[in-house]
């Protein structure tokens, strides 16, 4: 049975949301991360995580501890939050990383999903099957299948005030990615992780992970909350919330401390590397950086308060609806990155479905900003409106009015500005002056939208020297003035 799982704000595909846990008063708000528990490492326990990150919902791995006697007797007689001495929602893990990692796990799906309600985890998983990105398209397919019947098994041996986990698999291959996503929804689970995209993220493949993601919410549907598996890095949770990923877990803070590694929301330094720490927690205001080197538990403390920060970030933004701008800014710190975020603006129907009409100011802050979702949705308006008799579309400063009959400002990148509409969003964005040919192609866009229905018209461009790429996409029939 799905549990009511409510959006209350959304920006791109990201969303502000509220997950009700059975036996928890306060929902989990989403994005949320949950930081990855291992029960071995006590290094940072879950206590001391809860004390001083006061953190939604933890994850931890029900094969891990099943594996432990000492772990698993102490899960089954305090339960879960028992074993880890917390009293927030935990989700639990299956085993599948490990099956993933290490080609075979001692237990079945049955037994563990039935161990984990045992422990009385809040989220239980079953064992899917985490094909990897690049396997073939038969294996992928059969793997899917039988994460399915997993999902429906696990159904079976839980009880109703648990939530069940359905992964999303299909390796690298989008119709499969949606299938899984419809089959998982069919199956009635209440949160959805996609799965098997680690490869992805440690191979910096964010423009594949990205048509993953978006062919998976496509199968799932807007209203399902969706989990990312292993999103670890901090620079890369704006994109994933862009992408209406709701949770995503890390181990990430525990991992990069014991590499000795630095995390920031633009990247990693090495710890040998670094003599400024670049870092408002308070860790890093009450020690430097050669202590932070020879102490791990410091170290993931600090890669803790930087995750958790930027989770901060992103929901302020997507409350006020500059989620795009801080992708802008995230998507600098590695060309890879940037990748995944033009192909995220590649998918503008996808985005166009989600995103919200109004927000506060759509900056215009780089060529990116030419593609989001505001531009190409007033260009599918345009398309809409006619014009007749001698039109003039000209910039603002572009006057030449006693010839025409009508006159309608060309704002790049949206092109032609419907009369009196001009100050509404996102017209009203802020521009700069001087701007990249992508904004002029752009707003070609635009006036081609408008000439479609506009076949009475006779349409003339003022401009002030526009790049060819731009013009040569006007229709023939457009006239254009160069204005000095
Ligand atoms: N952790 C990271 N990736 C996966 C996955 O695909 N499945 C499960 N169950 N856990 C994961
Ligand atoms: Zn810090």
């Amino acid at each position: 049975m799905t549990v009511g799982f409510e959006v209350r704000q959304s920006d791109g595909a990201a969303r502000l949301g509220d997950l009700p846990v059975p036996g928890f008063d306060q929902p989990i708000e989403t994005p949320a991360l949950l930081p990855v528990i291992n029960p071995n490492i006590t290094m940072l326990s879950a206590a001391d995580i809860v004390d001083e990150f006061d953190p939604e919902v933890l994850i931890t791995n029900a094969y891990v501890i099943y594996q432990s006697d000492e772990l698993k007797s102490k899960a089954l007689s305090e339960g879960v939050h028992g074993l880890l001495d917390v009293d927030l929602p935990v989700m639990t893990d299956s085993g599948s990383f490990q099956l993933a990692e290490y080609g075979s796990i001692s237990v079945g799906n049955d037994e563990i999903v039935t161990f984990q309600s045992a422990i009385g985890s809040n989220i239980v998983t079953p064992v899917d099957l985490p094909t990897p990105p690049d396997a073939p398209r038969s294996v992928a397919n059969e793997e899917l299948s039988t994460t399915i019947s997993r999902i429906e098994a696990a159904r079976e041996h839980i009880d109703t005030d648990r939530l069940l986990s359905g992964p999303v698999q299909g390796g690298g291959y989008h119709e499969l990615r949606h299938r899984a996503g419809m089959r998982a929804r069919q199956t009635g689970a209440d949160i959805y992780p996609i799965g098997a995209v680690v490869p992805l993220m440690e191979a910096y493949r964010f423009d594949t992970l990205v048509d993953v993601v978006v062919a998976a919410k496509r199968g799932l549907g807007p209203d399902a909350p969706v989990h990312l598996f292993g999103a670890g890095h901090p620079m890369m949770f704006a994109l994933a919330a862009a992408l209406g990923c709701d949770l995503f877990d890390s181990a990430a803070y525990a991992l990069y401390a014991r590499d000795g590694r630095y995390l920031t929301p633009t990247g990693t330094y090495r710890m040998d590397e670094i003599d400024f720490l670049p870092c408002a927690c308070p860790i890093c205001a009450q020690h430097d950086a050669v202590t932070l080197a020879g102490n791990e538990r410091l170290l993931a403390r600090h890669n803790l308060h930087v995750s958790f920060a930027e989770v901060r970030r992103i929901k302020q933004a997507i409350r006020q609806g500059s989620l795009f701008e801080l992708l802008d800014i995230r998507s600098r710190s590695h060309p890879d990155l940037l990748d995944g975020y033009r192909r995220l603006l590649q998918h503008d129907t996808f985005l166009e479905r989600h995103d919200r009409a109004i927000k506060s100011t759509f900056m215009y802050v780089s060529a990116e900003s030419a593609h989001r979702p505001e531009v190409n949705r007033h260009h599918w308006r345009l398309r809409d409106w006619t014009v007749e008799g001698d039109v003039l579309l000209a910039s603002s400063g572009i006057h030449l009015e006693d010839r025409y009959d009508v006159r309608w400002e060309i704002r790049p990148p949206f092109g032609p500005v419907p009369p009196g509409l001009d100050h509404t969003y996102p017209l009203s964005a802020e521009i700069p002056d001087r701007l990249d040919t992508a904004a002029y192609e752009q707003a070609v866009e635009g006036i081609r939208a408008l000439s479609h229905g506009s076949t009475d018209a006779h349409l003339t461009l003022a401009h002030g020297d526009w790049p060819a790429t731009a013009l040569d996409r006007l229709p023939d029939a457009i006239e254009t003035v160069r204005v000095e």
